[in-house]
């Protein structure tokens, strides 16, 4: 979607429909009370029909207000006043969005920027109104031979309310411009069926993305590679499947080689039947969702490439499949990682924990600042945190700050648990130095265990994305969380580093 900004008086402005946002139980105000003026009083008489009352969720569409230029105005209910949340200001942009599918409407300006928002300036409430709408216009259609005729809106303005926030609005314009890219190519890779989306579709993909900026330099490490680097434990798991493993390395420079980079290593598990350790039938269709944590750091990657922001960025994609065959892991085998390290596989459907550890130990050669893993790692996590936050964990206090500041600020929100030492005995192995699974309890946690096992010379922290990655059931679909999240972190720490 073109984004862009738009200032002057709401019913004044060119557009074939305006946002306007509406109080619970409140007379029109600020956007929608020029409008009421303009019209001489024409939008409280429509309201005193009592088809809207400004609840969250309502939307009413109205057509050829008198004297004033759009077209059409989309009100949208954003619930009582004092309760306005960055979610209650998204969930009214994507509600007017979704009012307005399949009608003829091209350009849309959104008016919710006068909106009170606690703590949140003009910058962040068109950052959430530009998010919240590129989300409502994403369609994947790239396996189904009928596109579909409904039309989305092409074009969105933001309403400034004030010229002295251009600065600000330019910025935020931008920055959207460039997260919504990212998430647009995660959510395209994530929703991509197994047999098209494989490991070496992804390092393709990855080339590809390196071919498109000169900032990025792109490489693929093969089996035999990862065979010489000792990595027994990625390898393992791709054993079980046809497919050869890739572990993908997106190397972006936009700071002097003194900097040290930031990596993000994202887990690419492009399906995962649970080799033989198999999952029920039921749902495993979503296991291609496996390799969103990669798909993550390739939109975390494409964003500051976007951007071009001053800092240095490592993207680690380790990619395999996990599935059931005679040459496949066995439970009670014994796997060496790239650490030195012996591994006892439990079960084989703990295969992410055994990817990303030959991944992380890989990491160290990059001597990254901090080195961030994002990956749809436990079920634990979904039953701890469900789909409102992805599980944090860390073992640098400050870097957790970092990345729950980074959510918070765009409403892709992280929550810390624990990654105690007291953890980290439920891995205790028989044979091994570790096994792969800790049981049932905090099984969240004892995965982050294993990780924080292949990480001790690093500025780590882990997110479990496996609940906020994909919606199930009739809204089926990747959602490119948490690119925001983490382009979040990226845009700060390049700020930061402006700064010094
Ligand atoms: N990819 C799954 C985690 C997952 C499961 C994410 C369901 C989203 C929904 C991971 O590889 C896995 O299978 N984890 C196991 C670990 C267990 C065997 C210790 C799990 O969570 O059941
Ligand atoms: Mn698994
Ligand atoms: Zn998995």
């Amino acid at each position: 979607m073109e984004l862009s900004l738009s200032t002057g008086k709401p019913e004044t402005l060119e557009t074939d429909c305006l946002i306007v946002g509406l109080f619970e139980d409140e007379e029109p105000a600020g956007a929608a009370a020029d409008l009421d003026d303009a019209s001489g009083g024409g939008l409280s008489r429509m309201l005193s029909l009592g088809d809207i009352r400004g609840k969250a969720g309502e939307t009413l569409l109205l057509h050829d207000l008198p004297a004033v230029a759009a077209r059409r105005v989309v009100l949208t209910g954003c619930g009582k006043r004092a309760d306005l949340t960055p979610q209650g200001l998204i969930a009214a942009t994507a509600a007017a969005m979704q009012a307005l599918a399949g009608k003829g409407v091209a350009s849309v300006t959104s008016c919710l920027t006068d909106l009170p928002l606690k703590e949140r300036d003009s910058y962040w409430k068109i950052r959430f109104q530009a998010a919240a709408a590129e989300d409502a216009v994403y369609r994947y259609e790239t396996t189904k031979s009928r596109k579909s005729d409904s039309p989305l809106p092409s074009a969105l303005a933001l309403w400034l309310p004030s010229a002295a926030d251009r600065d600000a609005g330019e910025r935020a314009v931008r920055d959207a411009a460039a997260i919504a890219a990212g998430s647009r190519l995660t959510r395209d890779l994530s929703n991509l069926p197994g047999n098209i989306c494989t490991p070496t579709y992804l390092a393709e993909q990855a080339q590809a993305l390196g071919a498109t900026y000169d900032r990025l330099t792109v490489s693929v490490l093969e089996e035999e590679q990862m065979q010489e680097l000792g990595m027994g434990s990625l390898l393992s798991v791709s054993r079980g499947s046809r497919q050869p493993a890739k572990l993908i390395v997106m190397h972006y420079r936009g700071a002097g080689e003194e900097r040290k980079p930031i990596a993000l290593v994202g887990k690419g598990l492009t399906f995962d039947a649970g080799g033989i350790s198999l999952k029920p039938a039921a749902d495993m269709d979503e296991m291609k969702y496996d390799m969103c944590g990669g798909a993550s750091v390739f939109g975390a990657v494409k964003a500051c490439c976007e951007l071009n922001l001053p800092i240095n960025l490592v993207g680690i994609v380790p990619s395999s499949e996990n599935l059931p065959d005679g040459e496949a892991n066995k439970p009670g085998d014994i796997v060496t990682s790239m650490a030195g390290l012996t591994i006892e596989i439990l079960n084989t459907d703990a295969e992410g924990r055994l990817i990303l550890c030959d991944a992380l130990s890989y990491c160290e050669r990059f001597e990254p600042e901090v080195t961030v893993d994002i990956a749809t790692l436990t079920g634990a996590c979904v039953i701890a945190l469900g789909a409102h936050a992805c599980g944090l964990f860390a073992n640098d206090q400050g870097l957790a700050d970092e990345l729950l500041d980074a959510g918070n600020q765009c409403a892709d929100r992280a929550w810390q648990l624990p990654l105690w030492p007291d953890y980290q005995k439920q891995l205790d192995s028989n044979f091994a130095d570790m096994a792969n699974v800790g049981g049932r309890q905090a099984g969240a946690v004892t995965a982050a265990c294993f990780l924080s096992r292949f990480t001790d010379k690093q500025r780590w922290a882990h997110l479990d994305i496996a609940g906020v990655a994909w919606k199930s059931g009739k809204e089926k679909g990747a959602t490119g969380r948490p690119v925001a999240l983490l382009s979040q972190y990226l845009l700060d720490r390049a700020r930061a580093a402006d700064v010094q």
